[in-house]
């Protein structure tokens, strides 16, 4: 089924999340071939954007064919912000701005960013009207709180503040990215909102798919972890022939060689998760002691 995210209109109601170190321009290009609808970027940092880090401007990559495109920044301070994004409305096309409400560690708290804007709604929606002027539908991803409410009214702002859409990844702060998935909560949000709602979190196949669909009421439906090294659960999920694992990493590398993507310990990491399992041990741990792209290509060989 298809829905909307303003004026945006996305075929299905499969998204890929924004993922550090896998939600690449290569990976995202997999996932739509597989049929997701939607895909994020992993977050960015913007006062690295700002600063005119390389290696960050590198994961803002992207082609014509990756479309439609979230792109997702981090960050505490509202004119960094507001500047990150201005930056990459400028040199980059891609149709959502998100913003992280949800990332759990250390280094991005500490920052204040991420997870520990949840305690902060004013900033949230300072923030979110910084960029609502910019001309791109604004997301943000958050966290469920141990009490509901506080969600709702964390919910409620960033509606209020301009946000076309929210994304509920239905744990804790403190449940990191495993454990029990609230239903009730995503639902309770979703009823408290007019904007569309793409729940989030533990799905792993159909069955996860149209249970969330069910519980929640929401209206998409975001795959994290299920999709690493395994880009096929997207056809799985719609029912289609999905890709091997196998097949999946010769095409991921393919693509890494045609889109000049060399970020090697990245792409290093990347391939060891399409080799997860017993029968590849021996591949992987030749990998693992790969130290350049060659080296890595003579592993296939
Ligand atoms: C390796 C890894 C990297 C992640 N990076 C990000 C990120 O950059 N931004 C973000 O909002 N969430 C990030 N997450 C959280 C995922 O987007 C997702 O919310 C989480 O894995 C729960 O979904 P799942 O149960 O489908 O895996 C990351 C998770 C993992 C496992």
């Amino acid at each position: 089924m298809q829905f909307k995210i303003g004026s945006l209109a996305l075929k299905n109601q499969l998204v890929l999340a924004p993922m550090y170190r896998i939600s690449d321009l290569p990976f995202r290009l997999l996932c739509r071939a597989q049929g997701a609808g939607l895909c994020f970027s992993e977050m960015i940092n913007c006062e690295a954007l700002i600063r005119n880090n390389k290696s960050n401007w590198c994961l803002a990559e992207t082609i014509a064919e990756d479309f439609p495109l979230g792109m997702q920044l981090f960050g505490a301070r509202i004119e960094s912000m507001r500047k990150a994004a201005e930056l990459l409305i400028e040199k980059k096309r891609f149709e959502l701005l998100d913003l992280n409400l949800g990332c759990p560690s250390h280094n991005v708290l500490n920052q204040g960013a991420g997870a520990a804007l949840l305690k902060r709604p004013e900033r949230i929606s300072e923030i979110i009207s910084s960029w609502k002027d910019l001309g791109k539908p604004v997301t943000a991803k958050i966290r469920i709180a141990p009490n509901v409410l506080h969600s709702i009214k964390i919910a409620k702002t960033i509606e209020r503040a301009g946000a076309s859409a929210l994304i509920v990844h239905g744990r804790t702060i403190q449940q990191e990215n495993s454990g029990k998935i609230d239903f009730v909560a995503i639902k309770r949000i979703k009823k408290s909102l007019g904007i569309p709602v793409i729940g989030h979190g533990g799905i792993r196949g159909n069955a996860g798919f149209e249970l969330m669909l069910e519980k929640t009421k929401c209206d998409a439906v975001m795959i994290g972890t299920a999709a690493i090294g395994n880009p096929g659960v997207f056809a799985e999920i719609l029912g289609e022939k999905q890709i091997g694992r196998k097949e999946a990493l010769a095409k991921y590398l393919e693509l890494c060689n045609s889109l000049n993507f060399t970020l090697f310990g990245h792409v290093k990491q990347q391939v060891l998760r399409f080799l997860a399992g017993k029968e590849n041990r021996e591949l992987a741990l030749r990998i693992t002691k790969a130290k350049n792209l060659a080296e890595l290509k003579e592993c296939f060989k």
